[in-house]
């Protein structure tokens, strides 16, 4: 079966019985500044699964792109990715243990419908109960109905059962399947002797089913939520190797086109640095591709540290310079079916990786320089991010040992130092429970109608990312803005919320939204009713827009809006960088 057989089948499956099929959200969240990615599918969902109605109804299923970049020396190995798909399903108040489990298993073990997988070889977790949940007793007898015997249900702990986005938000037990991946069956097992099989990867896990019905709040489980939810995860990748009969995802359809061309401009057998090339400059083109640059915050920067990781490992295959970028290409021809802006962004995406690795030349060229003046390892990692397995290289060629251990010790005070910053950034939660991410929020709608009075309507939104500390916003818009432009937006923002609007919505159709004059996405992303937010009153309408909210409920909460940054982000879509203070 091939990976997109594997896709169609799901989507098939689920759509059947009566799921409505969502296309990926971007990798970039929208309004979230807790996460910089989505690193599950149920990331762009949590509204929903927080009790707002989704317009598409209730059981929803989809492929959705995940980025996780938590420790990327873990790359490399047999199991870890930087950017995968999960496959899931949702019930959001609609269906909960006994279909959830039973169209998991369905799916797994049907031959026509689904992927014909030996229910022999199947092994489930389930969560054992503690102060927060009793143990999961109905999902025991569910699994037992299937014909999963008892001795192959392990109950296992918060640890292991438990899933939860972060700290903040909806979070529940769930059940896990796993799949033996010997030939013959390695038949019951203890649960010592399965925590074991598992470990040695001769079990992985293939699919894990949540039941959401809990909340969590700064790390503690504060109660149950108004709905019961399900939650599933399926890694596309992991799955696909499954049924190709492969041990890794690098040696499935996903991944041979790009290590075969790997092996075109190298004949160095390191197949560590080989898997870390592929991973990161699948990932890479990915992320440029839902419009992130490489620079150095935020998520730019992850984008420039898989860059640079995969010119250091392409050198440690001998690879030629500059030739990270036809990789690019095959990673563009293998997706390209499936994810339409890596075609129709190709170009830049080939040229920013272009960009990058020779930026990254220059540095490594600098560093070489500086190296030569005698400057220490430490300071050549921070201020000219010369990496220390060089220093390390170049200081042997010549004789000198690095003091490997003080370097260590530096860097750690170093970056926890860093990390301390990023944490203070990134508290607050989703961002739509804290106050000043709501208060950004309404902020977008109050410049985008100002962008719009200044510049013509040619200006729609074209996304935009609010932390608690700032909000960005792109939108259409062919050329600079003026300082003058500029003014006289933040001046009419600032008008309006002295102005004291009152912001409120109502549930409509998307026709009326349409002939109301609402901004927003007429697209098929909206379901029947949609919420249409309005500022201001009668002939002071200022604003409206088809959106899922949360906003204040005065323009005046929102104190002074600053203007900070206006930049370019691609061919005819501008950035604003704004503050309230
Ligand atoms: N959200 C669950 C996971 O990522 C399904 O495993």
């Amino acid at each position: 079966m091939t990976s997109q057989d594997i896709r169609q089948r799901f989507l098939a499956f689920f759509e059947k019985r009566g799921h409505a099929i969502l296309p990926s959200a971007s990798l970039v969240p929208e309004n979230d500044p807790s996460v910089l990615f989505n690193t599950a599918g149920m990331q762009p969902l949590v509204p929903y699964l927080l009790g707002e109605k989704h317009p598409k109804g209730d059981k929803l299923a989809d492929i959705q792109k995940c980025v996780r970049t938590g420790d990327l020396d873990d790359i490399g190995d047999n199991r870890h990715l930087s950017f995968f798909e999960m496959m899931g399903n949702w019930s959001l108040g609609a269906y909960f243990k006994e279909d959830a489990i039973k169209w998991s298993y369905e799916f797994l073990t049907n031959p026509t419908e689904g992927l014909g997988l030996n229910p022999n070889k199947l092994y489930v977790t389930v969560f054992e109960g503690d102060e927060n949940a009793p143990e999961d007793t109905e999902s025991q007898e569910i699994w037992k109905s299937l014909g999963i015997p008892e001795n192959r249900i392990y109950k296992l702990g918060v640890e292991d059962n438990w899933w939860s986005p972060g700290d903040n938000g909806p979070c529940g037990p769930d059940t896990e399947m796993f799949y033996d991946m010997t030939d013959t069956g390695i038949g019951d097992l203890s649960k010592e002797n399965f925590i074991e099989a598992c470990k040695d990867e001769t079990i992985i896990e293939i699919w894990n089913d949540v039941f959401m019905e809990y909340e969590k709040k700064d790390g503690k489980v504060i109660g149950k939520l108004a709905q019961k939810n399900v939650d599933t995860g399926a890694g596309l990748e992991r799955i696909t190797a499954v049924m190709q009969n492969v041990k890794t995802a690098y040696e499935t359809d996903l991944f041979t086109a790009i290590t075969g061309k790997i092996d075109e401009f190298s004949n160095i057998d390191n197949i560590r640095a080989r898997r870390i090339v592929a991973d990161h400059i699948r990932t890479s083109v990915f992320l440029i591709a839902d419009g992130v640059v490489p620079s150095n915050t935020d998520q730019g920067y992850v984008l420039r540290r898989l860059l640079r990781r995969a010119v250091r490992f392409a050198d440690v295959l001998g690879m030629k310079h500059g030739s990270l970028y036809h990789l690019a290409n095959t990673v563009v021809e293998t997706y390209k079916e499936i994810y339409s802006n890596i075609l129709t962004n190709y170009r830049m995406i080939t040229e920013e990786i272009e960009k990058e690795e020779s930026k990254f030349r220059q540095t490594l060229e600098r560093g070489m320089k500086e190296f030569e003046k005698g400057t220490d390892a430490f300071t050549l990692a921070t201020s000219y991010g010369f990496p220390i397995e060089l220093t390390e290289e170049l200081a042997k060629e010549k004789g000198i040992t690095i003091d490997r251990a003080t370097f260590d010790t530096q860097m750690k005070e170093h970056q926890a130092l860093s990390r301390a910053g990023a944490e203070q950034k990134f508290k607050g939660g989703l961002a739509d429970h804290s106050e000043m991410s709501t208060k950004y929020h309404t902020a977008t709608h109050l410049l985008q109608q100002a962008l719009r009075d200044v510049l013509g309507n040619h200006v729609f939104q074209k996304g935009s990312n609010i932390t608690p500390e700032r909000m960005r916003f792109d939108f259409s818009h062919p050329e600079k803005m003026t300082d003058e432009q500029l003014k006289m937006v933040e001046t009419i923002v600032n008008e309006k919320i002295a102005d004291a609007l009152p912001v409120s919505f109502e549930e409509v159709s998307v026709e009326e939204a349409h002939n109301r004059g609402a901004l927003g996405v007429f697209d098929d992303r909206y379901g029947e009713k949609v919420k249409v937010y309005k500022m201001g009153d009668g002939d002071d309408k200022y604003s409206l827009e088809i959106c899922g909210g949360p906003h204040v409920t005065n323009t005046k909460e929102l104190g002074h809006f600053k203007i900070v940054k206006e930049e370019a982000v691609s061919q005819g879509v501008r950035r604003i960088k704004a503050v309230l203070d």
